[in-house]
């Protein structure tokens, strides 16, 4: 046995299958709604993310892995794309006056510890809107990622959102926190005691059970709302009506991330266990000018977007949604039917999109049989003197155990088992 990283997996097989679909649909929706692809590497200058999440966030504090190079330099694998795209955007000049749209996806690298759904090499989509200031683009990227999990069958889940409004609302909503927290401090868990100085936000994300139960009389942000907050929101919401997307309004939901002012949501499932966000993201209107971009016109530069992990859709994704192709054996009886196996397997591939294997083993048919139900074949073709003189094929279908003589025809046309 040769040991794997920990948190880190081979793809291959059914997952592998998965994960190309799920990028698949994201690139085929990603074009419908005009986003354009960006690759970045994934090798950043540690500092990039140390300028864009700030202190007090668990990615930058302990999931991190950055190190120094053979030249001293300090670099970081990245754990999240929200930087790095940001990143790009400021080194080409945003300049557009129009939403300027960037779907990516790949590996991304966070030290935690491994559990169901998460890992340390894991994968996301991420999807931004530029240029975004409408309260409109919310509503646009709420529907785009729940139409990828609609396009995905992925059933059963829950849609939360919450608005943490402008920076000013959110010290406000923090300094609220820090009083209230404060009262408990004693009876808080030792996380939320190290988290109360620096960013009491997050304690609101505490899993401890302690924790949950003062979390459940904590304060909530609409109290500091201001006009605009409140009007924002609302609009937020009625689109989300009009667009038929059910959501509810968690007013303790935060984000790990530090980056975000007003909308905030997560998509989540119970299917996982502790891990429940399918997705996440929203609105991070200051980031760019944090990060050093030149202002625009007198302003920054609004953002919205937000992030599926691929593995955890994998995971949900069930296995009777998921329509692989078929697959199929050919299996000759004899030495005699070899060469004839080879001719059908070629013809086969050239005529359809099965997946065509042929068993030129020197075993008996049963053994061959038990090979083709255990590498999950749809079907074996049996193929001996008779079949190749009448081409009339007996074909097992592997699944009702019914077997049937079928023309060759009948096999290009066979859609389902
Ligand atoms: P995030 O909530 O840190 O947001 O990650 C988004 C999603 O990535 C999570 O909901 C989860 O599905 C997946 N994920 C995160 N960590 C792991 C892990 N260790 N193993 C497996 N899956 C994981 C962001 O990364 C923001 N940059 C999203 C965003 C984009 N906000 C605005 N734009």
């Amino acid at each position: 046995m040769i040991d794997l990283v920990r948190g880190t997996k081979d793809l291959f097989g059914i997952n592998l299958l998965k994960h190309k679909l799920i990028i698949k649909t994201a690139e085929q929706l990603a074009k419908k709604y005009n986003f354009q692809e960006l690759q970045t590497p994934i090798i950043e200058k540690a500092s990039l993310f140390t300028k864009a999440l700030e202190q007090g966030t668990d990615v930058l504090d302990k999931e991190i892995y950055a190190f120094q190079d053979k030249g001293g330099e300090f670099l970081a694998l990245r754990p999240e794309f929200t930087a790095p795209v940001m990143r790009h955007i400021i080194n080409i000049g945003f300049n557009s006056n129009q939403p300027y749209k960037l779907f990516s996806y790949g590996p991304l690298f966070r030290y935690d510890r491994p559990q169901a759904g998460r890992q340390r090499q894991f994968s996301q989509l991420n999807f931004e809107i530029f240029g975004a200031k409408s309260i409109f683009y919310d509503a646009e990227i709420i529907s785009l990622a729940k139409q990828i999990l609609d396009e995905l069958n992925i059933p059963n889940f829950k849609i939360a959102i919450n608005y943490l409004g402008k920076t000013e609302t959110k010290l406000k909503y923090q300094q609220i926190l820090f009083k209230f927290f404060d009262t408990y401090k004693s009876d808080l868990s030792i996380l939320s005691q190290t988290r109360l100085e620096k960013s009491p936000l997050r304690i609101l994300d505490s899993k401890d059970e302690k924790d949950r139960k003062i979390i459940l009389n904590a304060p909530t942000i609409e109290q500091v709302f201001d006009e605009n907050d409140i009007k924002n929101f609302e609009e937020l919401q009625n689109l989300l009506q009009v667009l038929k997307i059910d959501y509810f309004w968690d007013k303790h939901l935060v984000r790990g991330l530090s980056y975000y002012t007003g909308t905030i949501f997560e998509f989540l499932t119970d299917e996982i266990g502790a891990q429940s966000a399918l997705l996440g993201g929203g609105r991070y209107d200051d980031l760019y000018a944090n990060m050093g971009g030149k202002s625009i016109n007198n302003q920054g530069l609004s953002a919205v977007g937000f992030a599926a992990g691929i593995e955890r859709l994998s995971l949900v994704m069930h296995k009777n949604n998921f329509k692989k192709d078929l697959k199929i054996y050919i299996l000759p009886l004899s030495e005699e039917e070899n060469l004839e196996s080879l001719l059908l397997a070629t013809n086969l591939r050239k005529m359809t999109n099965f997946v065509i294997e042929t068993l030129i083993l020197n075993i008996n048919l049963k053994k061959k049989l038990e090979i083709v139900a255990k590498c999950d074949g749809d079907y074996a073709i049996i193929l001996g003197s008779e079949e190749i003189k009448s081409q009339n094929f007996s074909v097992r279908n592997m699944h009702t155990k019914e077997t049937n003589k079928l023309s060759l025809d009948n096999i290009i046309n066979i859609s389902e088992f």
